[in-house]
């Protein structure tokens, strides 16, 4: 074990506590619960608490639902009891309608308990589905978290886990040795390397617990208590410096140079900042008002959508929409990826989720279309005619159906065939008769042409506008994708 983990190990499951509350808030509930088994010489094993800490605290000032379970008791697997106590601070938090945040170390279900801890997690999911964009769920991975200790996470709206030290799988190595032979560590199995480049799964990672708190108070500071309540501000901040974009159009750069430009200073969040590279989403503020951030990243497969950025896009939108929080989409692509992998994968269903749930959402919605919005991938990207409430493209934008020679070489094939050379002057006039920026808004693609440097200014201005915007107070779940 590394010292890392080892430092972990230490720290027991009060002290996680302490860390994550404001001191001395926590109220416990449920201490005195223990199991009732008797099989397998359980009855001399019966643990005070069977190996959760469950109540309700207050961070920064404002009510939870808590819990957290204790590795050093029956490996904090989870039996009948130990599920019982978790759904009761589910249940209150659903009547209280406030977040809950589990702290997770857990073998998952009680071997020894058979059914009982199956239907314990059974019930676990049933009440983390009915509180699902209703209250926001924070799931925080801090030790070995095997079968419904990593089902009940993936549930759950955000995924914090420790860097080292922690691992989420179905089944242990020891199970995976055993049905497929495969000699695999815990680490290569659900480290932290393989769910935040591979997975998917977790959506920040931390190198401490203490860092993994922090994480967590700062999630819940862009979300409010539950989606009938209004979203906390904070305080403004002056943004970041934005950066020039590249004269040649081709010229990579990090949209997240961009972001840091545009919304208050230090106050972007990224999520899965290592998973579908090409899609940037996170929470930031602009003037101190929570937003949703979701933006092509040129510096990934040419910022190009792909089944992965889809996923992970769409839930993010959904998320925003579930708990109110404006959209902001900065949009520099070039379509989606194209090829038979992406197809034979299923492009076409996933992609869909992207649309679905721009589509569909009822959050203030703002574009701002930074160079290239090509396709299918302009019209996924909270375009006007899925409902955006305002978007804005900067001078130098293209908007079309596809990049000019894809375009010239379809549309004039015939003329090619005959005379290859007057393929620039084709270019020439495509661009100025269907690429020109000045196009989008003159047929309200594009609601203004605004300069870089007025971004802010004009999506700040525009939130405020809409945020008397009336829209349902519960939305929808957000399911897992
Ligand atoms: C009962 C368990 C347990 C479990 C661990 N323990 N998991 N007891 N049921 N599920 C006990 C161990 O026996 C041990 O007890 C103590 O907890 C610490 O475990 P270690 O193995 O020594 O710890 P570590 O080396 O850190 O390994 C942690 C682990 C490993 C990787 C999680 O324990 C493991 O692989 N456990 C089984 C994981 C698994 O396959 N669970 C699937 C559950 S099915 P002693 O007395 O020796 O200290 C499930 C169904 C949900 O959850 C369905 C989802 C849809």
């Amino acid at each position: 074990m590394t010292s890392v983990a080892q430092q972990i190990r230490d720290i027991d499951v009060r002290r996680r506590i302490d860390m994550l509350a404001d001191p001395g808030s926590f109220l416990e509930f449920g201490s005195r619960a223990r199991h009732r088994v008797t099989a397998f010489g359980m009855d001399a094993k019966r643990p005070v608490g069977d190996g959760v800490v469950t109540g309700n605290a207050t961070i920064g000032g404002r009510p939870v639902g808590l819990y957290a379970q204790d590795s050093a008791v029956l490996g904090g697997s989870l039996g009948e009891m130990h599920a019982a106590k978790i759904v009761s601070v589910l249940r209150q938090a659903e009547r209280a309608r406030i977040p809950v945040v589990g702290l997770l170390d857990s073998g998952g279900a009680r071997i020894q308990e058979g059914l009982a801890a199956l239907d314990g997690y059974g019930a676990i999911f049933r009440a983390n589905a009915q509180l699902s964009g209703r209250v926001p769920q924070l799931s925080l991975i801090l030790g070995s978290c095997a079968g419904g200790a990593v089902y009940s996470p993936a549930l759950t709206d955000v995924v914090i886990m420790l860097r080292d030290g922690a691992h989420m799988f179905l089944t242990g190595p020891q199970v995976v040795k055993a049905v497929t032979f495969e000699d695999v560590t815990p680490g290569e199995l659900g480290g932290s390397e393989v769910h935040t480049r591979q997975s998917g799964v977790v959506h920040l990672v931390a190198d401490h617990p203490a860092e993994a708190m922090d994480l967590a108070r700062r999630v819940l500071s862009y979300l409010p208590d539950s989606c009938w309540s209004e979203v906390p501000m904070a305080e403004p901040a002056a943004p970041g410096v934005l950066p020039a974009l590249p004269d040649n159009p081709r010229t990579a750069y990090d949209v997240r140079q961009v972001i840091d430009g545009i919304v208050d200073g230090g106050s972007f969040l990224e999520l899965q900042a290592r998973f579908a590279r090409n899609l940037v989403i996170g929470f930031a503020r602009i003037e101190g008002r929570a937003v949703g951030v979701v933006a092509n990243q040129p510096q990934a497969l040419a910022g190009a959508l792909d089944i992965s950025a889809s996923e992970k896009g769409a839930r993010f939108v959904r998320l925003c929409d579930a708990f109110g929080v404006p959209l902001v989409t900065l949009v520099d692509t070039s379509g989606f990826l194209p090829g038979t992998k992406q197809e034979s994968n299923g492009v076409i269903r996933k992609g869909a989720k992207l649309l679905y749930a721009f589509s569909e959402a009822t959050v203030p919605r703002l574009t701002v279309v930074l160079r290239k919005a090509f396709g299918g991938a302009y019209i996924v990207m909270n375009s006007k005619s899925l409902g955006a409430d305002a978007v804005f493209c900067w001078p130098r934008a293209q908007m079309a159906v596809m990049g000019v020679e894809g375009a010239v070489d379809i549309v004039y094939r015939r003329e090619l065939g005959r005379d290859p050379s007057a393929r620039q002057d084709l270019m020439a006039d495509y661009e100025r008769e269907v690429m020109a920026s000045h196009l989008p808004a003159e047929r309200l693609s594009a609601d203004e042409i605004i300069e870089p440097w007025q971004t802010r200014s004009v999506l700040a201005a525009t939130l405020r506008t809409l945020a008397s915007a009336v829209r349902p107070r519960f939305r929808h779940d957000n399911l897992p994708q």
